[in-house]
């Protein structure tokens, strides 16, 4: 054996990436191994029929793989959205799924049985073909994670590159937790909509640095957006949603509302916050309402 064979192998190749993983990959690498099942999988042909109408290919899965299994031992439902199809948008069928998913996942919760749901958020929002449909459906999968966070800890993952925009990142706010990677963007608008609707001079949506300073898994975990800043490495995401889905149930971000209004006050005095400057204006109301750093 020469050296190169009998080397360390370096940690980073020793990884297993999960942002170049499909969303049924995902969904299984998450999930334990062994009792996992496709809810309404491709040869159920669910797919959508407003895309046709618009010389749009559509997809068998409509974008979004359910899986039923286990995790760590208990009942567990992932749903996971394929950024690659159509940007991981929400149309009116894979919505659909989510919510029944998570609906199904509420009722079991509420007969006494707990299932764990967890969501791989790769999405660029409501599906611009679906309009008005794809809002609907994004309101009912809202109202399905707010019932259910009163049983369960409802867990997000956002690993990139898509990102998590639009009515999907009020689902993210709404969850128990959010795990993110540095790969990651999470925000209402997306950088080119911005850039389209206020000018290039409100933001750059080229200059990725800036947009991943405001926008990404880092700034978002250091502004208390997100729970934890995770490697884009399967195992790493798995431990990490495994630990918030096991964990004590806490109050929801978007129950803490005092804590929200003091750090929107510390802005107001701040026109222009670099994001840098963004996080040290919210050091001060995070440390007086006992937040962790
Ligand atoms: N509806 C339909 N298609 C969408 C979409 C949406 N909401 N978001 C993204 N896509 C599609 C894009 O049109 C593109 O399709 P194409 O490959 O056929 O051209 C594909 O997904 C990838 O998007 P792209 O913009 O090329 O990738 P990116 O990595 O540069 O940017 C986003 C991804 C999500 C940041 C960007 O697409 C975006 O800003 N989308 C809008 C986000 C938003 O503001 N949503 C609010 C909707 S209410």
């Amino acid at each position: 054996m020469n050296d190169l064979q009998t080397a360390p192998r370096p940690a980073v190749l020793a990884r297993q990436s999960f942002i170049e993983m499909s969303a049924r990959e995902r969904a299984a690498a998450l999930l334990d191994p062994e009792g996992q099942r496709e809810v309404l999988g491709p040869f159920d042909g669910l797919q959508s029929p407003w895309l046709p109408r618009q010389g749009i290919v559509p997809q068998s899965d409509d974008g979004v793989v359910v899986l039923r299994g286990r995790l760590g031992g208990r009942d567990a439902v992932v749903a996971a959205l394929e950024g690659r199809f159509q940007g991981g948008s929400i149309g009116e069928v894979c919505g659909a799924k989510i919510a029944a998913a998570l609906e199904l996942a509420l009722r079991d919760c509420e007969a006494g049985r707990p299932v764990l749901p967890v969501l791989l958020l790769e999405t660029g929002g409501v599906r611009l073909q679906e309009a008005n449909l794809g809002l609907a459906v994004i309101a009912e999968i809202q109202s399905a994670v707010v019932a259910l966070r009163r049983h369960v800890p409802v867990v997000a993952a956002i690993a990139g590159l898509v990102g998590c925009f639009g009515g999907m990142s009020l689902v993210a706010g709404l969850c128990s937790h959010i795990v993110i990677t540095r790969q990651a963007r999470l925000g209402m608008n997306g950088p080119e909509v911005i850039e389209q609707e206020a000018g290039v001079e409100e933001l750059d949506a080229a200059d990725r640095q800036l947009v991943w300073s405001l926008i990404g898994g880092e700034q978002r975990v250091a502004t208390g957006l997100a729970d934890a800043l995770v490697d884009d490495d399967a195992a790493q995401v798995r431990e990490q949603v495994l630990g918030f889905a096991l964990g004590a149930p806490s109050e929801a971000r978007s129950a803490q509302v005092s804590i929200w209004r003091a750090r929107i006050d510390a802005l107001a005095a701040n026109e222009d916050l670099s994001p840098k400057a963004l996080r040290e204006a919210w050091e001060t109301p995070r440390r007086a309402q006992g937040d962790k750093p």
